[in-house]
């Protein structure tokens, strides 16, 4: 029997210099697509999953994450004696029950395989979730759900999967595909940022992650990879080594690289433009700005 998928890893112990200046004082993951933190979009996917601890990975300079999941009294008590009881229930998402969090801290940098592996005593021998909070993911079923379905018929190991361009391919953990052509493909090898025009195809691995706890023994084994950090992608990879499956599921829904600035701007526009009190107001605007761009063109 396969069993149930509980905890999620969070790594989140980045310094976000891409960000600078702002990183220099908040955690990147506390930065907001319109008005919720990219890390609540990350927790919100995580329990519609299924997910009952979450335990994030982090490192000096994230304790506003912290007080981001706890409880606010003094905020709280002046919202319910102003009578603001929306805010308030949206603040009750925000909270976590005691002891259903936990924080490690990765004391150097060594890689997301080390930042996994931090967490190695927090999970036990049960398959866990991992969550990459820069990979943000539009779905109308959440992503980590979809996928914790399909690993329900397949146990092994499973990332999440898209197509990227050729010329993309290197910035990514890159799938070499035993077969399947639908959602669910068999791997027969991965490769973290492959060399321009060395990459075994174009499906490359996006911030999900439903794992084996064997992965955490890989990841003792393994040496330094790309770039010289310890790659999740290499103790993935040696589990098909080890003649275990692994599998890449191609989600439904849109991803937004909201690491890099571009990808957050367009998730933050896409993001504004699902919601009811802003969609009107935004779409006139930046129809408004593009009829200028042209007439100056
Ligand atoms: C990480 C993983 C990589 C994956 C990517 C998805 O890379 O190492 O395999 O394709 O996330 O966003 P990073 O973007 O942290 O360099």
């Amino acid at each position: 029997m396969k069993r149930k998928v509980t905890k999620a890893i969070f790594p989140v112990a980045g310094l976000g210099t891409r960000f600078l200046p702002a990183t220099k004082s908040i955690p990147k993951e506390i930065m907001t697509l319109v008005d919720r933190p990219l890390i609540q979009y990350a927790i919100d996917e995580a329990r519609a999953a299924g997910i009952k601890e979450f335990i994030f990975v982090t490192s000096r300079g994230k304790g506003a994450l912290e007080d981001y999941f706890d409880n606010a009294p003094v905020l709280e008590q002046e919202l319910r004696r102003k009578g603001k009881d929306e805010l308030l229930e949206l603040l009750k998402n925000t909270n976590m029950e005691s002891g259903a969090i936990a924080y490690m801290r990765q004391h150097k940098a060594l890689g997301l395989g080390h930042a996994v592996w931090c967490a190695r005593r927090l999970l036990g021998n049960e398959p866990f979730a991992v969550i990459l909070p820069d990979d943000v993911i539009a779905a109308e079923k959440p992503c980590l759900q979809q996928m914790v379905e399909a690993y329900a018929e397949t146990g092994g190991s499973m990332v999440a999967a898209m197509e990227v361009p050729a010329d993309k391919a290197s910035s990514y953990g890159v799938l070499d595909v035993k077969e399947g052509h639908g959602q669910l493909v068999s791997v027969k090898g991965m490769v973290e940022k492959p060399a321009p025009g060395t990459a075994p195809s174009n499906l490359a691995v996006i911030g999900r992650y439903i794992l084996s706890p064997k992965i955490m023994q890989n990841l003792n084994q393994i040496k330094s990879g790309a770039g010289g950090e310890i790659q999740l992608t290499d103790a993935i990879a040696l589990e098909i080594e080890k003649g275990r499956d692994v599998y890449g599921f191609r989600f439904n829904g849109k991803r937004f690289d909201c690491g890099s600035k571009a990808g957050f701007l367009q998730a933050t526009v896409a993001f504004a433009l699902a919601r009811d009190d802003l969609k009107d107001e935004l779409s006139a605007y930046l129809y408004e700005i593009m009829a200028q761009r042209k007439a100056a063109q």
